[in-house]
């Protein structure tokens, strides 16, 4: 057999279709993304038993430093992966953060440091190699900025020609960065609401690849990396609470998916993590929805500096609001100012400067410890999933201008107030 039958065979052996998250109908393994029988979302289910036998926390060690050191927990062939070396980004301890919130067992997941510089690099990686391994020759999506840098990287590299779809009003540091790559960029009148409804429209003509709707189910399973990888950094075991950044709410999930298969596999011990959403205020359909005691997400149009997570409608709302609820998590809306504040915050005390989602993150964890909703000894990670350079314009008006002198040391001693 080839290098690329072995490795078609081993995923054939692992992967057992595409299941409904509603009525539970099996179908096999393609690119579809909703049920025939029900419209729900389909996801992809695994043979556990099969994977025990290709996954040991030994071989984990002995694989690459990136996402794909799980490879047999992800829905592609070895043979057709496409990579920019994404993923094992450092969880660091955050001592001074956690003294300044009341919290002795705090970590920060580094998400900002992603070759695109932010968590959609995991995403993108599982869709455009599954893109790949589908024969398609477009890859494109829906972006509200990091998801279409993530696209045109990738789409560049894997051959496939990227098409990216962005809102016009986006922060120009992201419109420059998804530029950078070359790809086909469009500026939609509207927001990311129209721009997903309008791809959505296109992908029932075009045989393109959209990352984030027809190969949904792959691309979201990119996210539950993110599980993996802070329970193997923490020495194999998961958290006591995390807290997550919600735009469609998939990430969420499948940070708790990505927990839990751990456990199933017997790599790490019973998973009782807490589960908390972190949503800009002017974008908190799900933490409205929680703190409200609702079970409806009712959607909204947003209104935040947090333009990545600006979701006003979310795909996946009701099954994070599920998973904070039963795991005894919390959630909540963070206003500008204070997602501002926040990601000074982080910046001062640990030295890592994060883009709006990570202010929004930060914002969350702080409002949590304060009203008591995250014990002082949990071991706590709150997940940095963005670049501060992405967005730069949410601080700059915030931030003193420094003082221009002329090169002597006597201008020096002046501004120090000498
Ligand atoms: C920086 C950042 N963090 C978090 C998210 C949330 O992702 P999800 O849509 O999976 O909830 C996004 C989504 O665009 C994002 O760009
Ligand atoms: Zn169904």
């Amino acid at each position: 057999m080839t290098t690329a039958a072995i490795s078609r065979a081993a995923t054939a052996a692992r992967l057992k279709g595409l299941k409904c998250r509603e009525c539970g109908a099996v179908v096999p393994i393609g690119p579809a993304y909703v049920c025939e029988e029900c419209f729900g979302p389909l996801e992809v289910i695994y043979d556990y038993d099969e994977i025990r036998r290709q996954m040991t926390r030994e071989s984990v060690a002995k694989g690459p430093r990136s996402i794909w050191r799980y490879l047999p927990l992800l829905p592609v062939s070895e043979d057709c992966i496409v990579t920019l070396h994404e993923g094992m980004t450092p969880l660091v301890p955050a001592p001074r953060l956690g003294k300044e919130l009341g919290l002795r067992n705090l970590w920060i997941k580094n998400d900002a440091v992603n070759p695109t510089y932010s968590f959609k690099d995991r995403v993108v990686a599982c869709a455009v190699s599954r893109a790949k391994e589908f024969g398609f020759e477009t890859v494109s999506c829906a972006s509200t900025g990091n998801l279409g840098c993530s696209v045109a990287a990738f789409g560049g590299v894997s051959g496939m020609k990227p098409v990216v779809f962005i809102p016009h009003d986006l922060e120009p540091s992201k419109i420059a960065g998804i530029g950078s790559y070359s790809p086909t960029l469009i500026a939609v009148e509207g927001n990311y609401d129209d721009v997903n409804r309008l791809c959505a429209e296109i992908s029932a003509t075009k045989k393109w690849a959209f990352v984030n709707i027809n190969l949904r189910p792959f691309y979201s399973e990119g996210s539950k990396t993110l599980g993996y990888e802070v329970a193997e950094q923490l020495g194999w075991r998961a958290p006591d609470h995390v807290v997550v950044p919600i735009a469609s709410g998939s990430l969420l999930c499948k940070v708790y998916k990505g927990l839990h298969e751990l456990e199933t596999l017997g790599l790490i011990g019973p998973v009782k993590t807490r589960v908390s959403g972190a949503q800009g205020l002017g974008c908190s359909p799900v933490a409205t929805a929680f703190l409200g005691n609702k079970d409806e997400i009712v959607p909204v149009k947003p209104n935040t500096i947090a333009k990545s997570l600006a979701i006003g409608n979310p795909a996946d709302g009701p099954y994070a609001l599920d998973i904070i609820r039963k795991t005894g998590g919390s959630a909540a809306g963070i206003s500008d100012d204070d997602i501002v504040t926040a990601i000074k915050l982080l910046a001062r005390t640990e030295g890592i400067f994060t883009e709006t989602a990570g202010g929004v993150t930060i914002g969350t964890l702080a409002k949590l410890a304060r009203e008591g909703k995250i014990g002082k000894d949990e071991v706590t990670v709150a997940y940095i999933t963005g670049n501060g350079y992405k967005t730069q314009e949410a601080i700059v008006p915030t931030l003193p201008k420094p003082p221009v002198i002329k090169p002597t040391v006597k201008d020096v001693e002046a501004v120090l107030g000498r």
